[in-house]
């Protein structure tokens, strides 16, 4: 299943990340995994430090590049993290597609501090010229608030076709404004860290018994062992939200290349059980961007 984006393309609703755990370091093995498996979308970054790895694991494959469709991101200076001056973003951006072998799917700013302060609007400037020189296709964004959405899509000539973030239940709540701004301008939002809620949060919440009654009922309709991790991915395609998730274990690539490819639902009422409450509490693991100058829920964190 893909999803289409407000630049006319579409994107496949699983992507396989080789941005943490140990996929970061194995990438061309365990993305060679995921494509054997199924899995038709890589999400990469320049902070990865794995774009020509991202391009290897295609090749080992034996995959056509335009039967895999590859995300990647922007960031600071390699070593310093510094953020790029603007009049060095285009020798930046050719850095991705030499060592990637190929022009990305989609170019995304990795988020709002790789631009030099006050410079967000320059920075999306220099993409859409790209964009529009045909030297990249889609672009998009990764980390961005409410204010950061608000400065480039002023005047914007092309709009984000994706704002890539930490999006699972738990953050529903305090993604609202976000969620809002992707509505009124056609925004797909990503998903990243999608299964925090069973894995990272210190108890698993509220919805740790709700998660597990349903992978009850739908191991026993599809005959397949379905976890409440395989429920939150379910979950994260039922909002129409790309998820990006990863593993660099070959079992668990494989299942996940196995999800991407099923036809696997929720009931309509499980959904909505699930997003009312997890909008009861606030938790997220990667709190270093969007949690700045963004006032969070009055919710407690269990
Ligand atoms: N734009 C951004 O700023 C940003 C930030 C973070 C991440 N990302 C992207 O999103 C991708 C996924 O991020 P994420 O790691 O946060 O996603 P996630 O889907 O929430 O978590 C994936 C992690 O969970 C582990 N895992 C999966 N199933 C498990 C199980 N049954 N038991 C124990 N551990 C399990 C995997 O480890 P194993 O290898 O052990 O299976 C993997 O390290 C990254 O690789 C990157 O591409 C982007």
């Amino acid at each position: 299943m893909s999803i289409p984006l407000s630049d006319g393309t579409s994107v496949p609703w699983l992507a396989w990340g080789n941005g943490s755990g140990n996929a970061r370091h194995n990438a061309v093995e365990c993305g060679k995994i995921g494509l054997e498996s199924g899995i038709r979308h890589i999400d990469t970054a320049q902070l990865y430090l794995n774009e020509t790895e991202t391009g290897l694991a295609i090749q080992k494959a034996g995959l056509p590049k335009q039967e895999v469709y590859v995300t990647t991101k922007n960031r600071g200076d390699k070593d310093t993290a510094v953020p790029v001056p603007i009049d060095e973003v285009r020798e930046a951006v050719q850095g991705s597609l030499d060592r990637l072998g190929f022009v990305p799917d989609s170019f995304l700013i990795h988020n709002p501090f790789v631009a030099p302060p006050g410079q967000l609007k320059a920075l999306w400037k220099v993409l859409e010229e790209l964009k529009d020189e045909g030297k990249l296709k889609s672009i998009g964004v990764s980390n961005f608030r409410p204010q950061d959405l608000e400065a480039i899509l002023d005047g914007a000539k092309h709009k984000p076709v994706v704002n890539q973030m930490e999006y699972h239940p738990y953050t529903l709540a305090h993604l609202e404004p976000v969620l809002a701004i992707h509505a009124k301008h056609g925004i797909v939002t990503t998903s990243f860290g999608p299964l925090t809620p069973s894995l990272r949060h210190p108890t698993g919440g509220p919805l740790k018994p709700i998660l597990a009654r349903i992978a009850e009922r739908l191991t026993k309709k599809y005959g397949e062992p379905i976890d409440s991790n395989a429920v939150l991915l379910l979950w994260t395609k039922a909002q129409g939200v790309v998820a990006i998730t990863t593993s660099a274990n070959p079992d668990r690539i494989k299942t996940l290349g196995k999800i991407a490819q099923s036809n696997w639902e929720l009931e309509q009422d499980e959904i909505d059980e699930i997003t009312r409450v997890g909008k009861t509490i606030h938790y997220r693991h990667y709190t270093e961007h969007m949690e700045v100058d963004f006032p969070l829920p009055n919710l407690p964190s269990q």
